[in-house]
């Protein structure tokens, strides 16, 4: 009788979700009618979905959801449920019987989920894109109203929030053209020739100086070299196998340090630099594109010897080193060569950067990572869809699928220590370019320019299901499972101490989701098939 009594009282201040109205713009969803693709929002120099973050009052939520038949963000709100101490001596329960409010309510296809807000983990650096040649040369097909609304779409307060950007130093496969800096006189080791290209002017410094103005918080900037200037490598090419000839080790940590130094004459701040572009290309050559190899130990000893003390001992000495840049699966097997060769190279890093593909590794490698070289950041820093010779697809507008995969990866990576995560290019034309050496792959926005238009893919919402609504300096904290099911998830307590779940429904049927923010306080969340949603909660009452 008690558990009844119980239940009545439960269910008399169970208040489900509600969904009023909202003043954002919708989004203006185009579907081709392709048998299993979701939408895409279109957006043109008049008009772009909007989204704007609500703050839940004491004791309640807001969640935002968007799923494969179509919702983008769609906003509901509710309260936090909880068994005041009044409830409790009337029914003269106490804490231990607490399971037994989940089963007397016959949640159907219930998970229960219990958010440890005491058990924090990393700290978030933020979220964010790309600022490649491609990417600048699509932006620049806009009109100046078209370019603006996609910088805001992605940078605004009324668009993702995005607060970090990665940018090539010099030329990344995604140009029109191989390029470095520097590449005249031959064997310029002082680097008296340096000079930023047309590419810098015409697309990346414009399209990061929008970023910046539109930006609600700090861009951090993080500068990769994919390759040297050809005359310092030992294979003389842009690609293939080949390494820095020893000789020019220190003219290759000169050749970052320039970078910083032109780009902070149009106020732009690096705030990390890579060591190199994915290394391994350069050691086991099986890409056609832009390229430098570091075998591990090597890249210990030019870490050790040059970069390090190069960066350090410069007026840029905050300026964050990370490390390998490449797939998780050679991490480990690099930073051990770099320890083993010199083990100063492990103390000038801050940390390390890691890729999205061919993922076979589980993401626990991450963990044992963050273990093993304790106080270095994980730093997700490029991401893509459609890349593999296997993918049937370079583009495939409209794919619910791959706005999955990313969820799920930021999801693996955020629960495995990564601190921040960016994608590769911002936007791409429809065929997944432009790419000199035809590598093209997918991106969440895509321009039409001869229609002066854009349009918003899937991924470009899972995205934002992130950036969005986990603002810098947000906490991960440990989430327990206490049903036999669960769905992917993960928690944060936000700088106002609201906490923030995102929730990723892969079934084709709905879930129910009850979150326990305490011993006795919960709310109840229905997530649709194939969904992510954000929720948003104030846990104070
Ligand atoms: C409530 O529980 C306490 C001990 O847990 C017991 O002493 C008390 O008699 C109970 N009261 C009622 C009304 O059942
Ligand atoms: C300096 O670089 C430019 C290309 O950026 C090239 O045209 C020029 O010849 C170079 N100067 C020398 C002295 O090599
Ligand atoms: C960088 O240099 C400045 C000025 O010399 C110094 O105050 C600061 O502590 C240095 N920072 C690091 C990370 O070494």
């Amino acid at each position: 009788m008690k558990t009844l009594k119980l239940f009545i009282i439960t269910l008399t201040i169970l208040i489900g979700e509600f969904k009023p109205g909202n003043c954002d713009l919708p989004c203006r969803a185009r579907d081709v009618g392709i048998e299993g693709r979701s939408i895409v929002c279109v957006c043109d120099a008049n008009y772009c979905d909007t989204i704007t973050k609500e703050t839940p009052a004491k004791g309640t939520f807001v969640a935002y959801t968007s799923s494969n038949d179509g919702k983008r963000f769609e906003k509901s709100y509710g309260v936090v449920n909880g068994i005041g101490a009044a409830q409790y001596e009337l029914s003269n329960e106490s804490t231990q019987d607490d399971d037994s409010i989940e089963s007397s309510l016959c949640i159907k296809n219930n998970v229960i989920l219990r958010v440890m807000t005491s058990s924090k983990k990393q700290t978030i650096e933020g979220f964010g894109g790309s600022v490649t040649d491609a990417a600048g040369i699509n932006w620049r097909k806009l009109s100046a109203s078209a370019q603006e609304q996609l910088m805001n779409t992605y940078f605004g307060p009324e668009g993702l929030e995005y607060n970090m950007i990665r940018v090539p130093i010099a030329g990344a496969d995604f140009s029109t053209h191989p390029y470095t800096y520097n590449e005249l006189p031959w064997n310029d080791a002082a680097l008296t020739n340096y000079s930023l290209s047309r590419e810098d002017f015409d697309y990346k410094i414009p399209m990061i100086e929008m970023a910046k103005a539109m930006a609600t918080d700090e861009v951090k900037i993080t500068a990769t070299a994919w390759s040297s200037p050809i005359w310092m490598k030992t294979n003389e090419a842009i690609t293939g196998f080949g390494q820095i000839k020893p000789e020019f080790y220190q003219s290759y940590a000169d050749y970052h340090m320039r970078f910083l130094e032109e780009y902070e004459k149009f106020n732009i701040k690096i705030w990390a630099i890579t060591t190199t572009n994915e290394p391994i290309n350069g050691v086991v050559p099986t890409v056609n594109f832009n390229s430098l190899g570091w075998f591990p130990r090597q890249l210990g000893r030019w870490v050790a010897n040059n970069l390090g003390p190069t960066v350090r001992n410069s007026r840029f000495n905050e300026t964050l080193i990370l490390a390998v840049d490449d797939q998780r699966y050679i991490i480990p097997i690099w930073l051990r060569g770099m320890e083993k060769e010199d083990p100063k190279s492990i103390e000038y890093i801050d940390g390390i950067a890691i890729h999205y593909y061919g993922n076979f590794m589980p993401a626990t490698v991450l963990t044992r990572i963050q273990k093993r070289y304790p106080g270095k950041i994980l730093l997700s820093t490029e991401a893509c869809e459609g890349p593999m010779p296997w993918d049937k697809y370079k583009v495939e507008v409209w794919s619910w699928d791959r706005a999955s995969k990313y969820t799920r990866s930021i999801l693996e990576d955020l629960n495995n220590f990564v601190v921040g995560w960016i994608d590769w290019n911002l936007c791409l034309d429809e065929n997944g370019g432009p790419n000199w050496a035809h590598n093209y792959v997918d991106a969440p926005v895509l321009v039409y320019g001869e229609r002066d238009e854009f349009i918003k893919q899937p991924m470009y919402y899972a995205l934002g299901h992130f950036s969005k609504f986990i603002p810098r300096g947000s906490q991960v904290v440990e989430v327990s499972r206490m049903s036999t099911t669960t769905v992917p998830n993960i928690a944060v307590v936000t700088p106002e101490g609201n906490i923030v779940l995102v929730l990723h429904n892969t079934n084709t049927y709905e879930t129910n989701v009850r979150v326990r923010i305490s011993a006795l306080r919960y709310i109840d969340v229905v997530l649709e098939p194939e969904s992510i949603k954000t929720v948003e909660i104030n846990p104070n009452s």
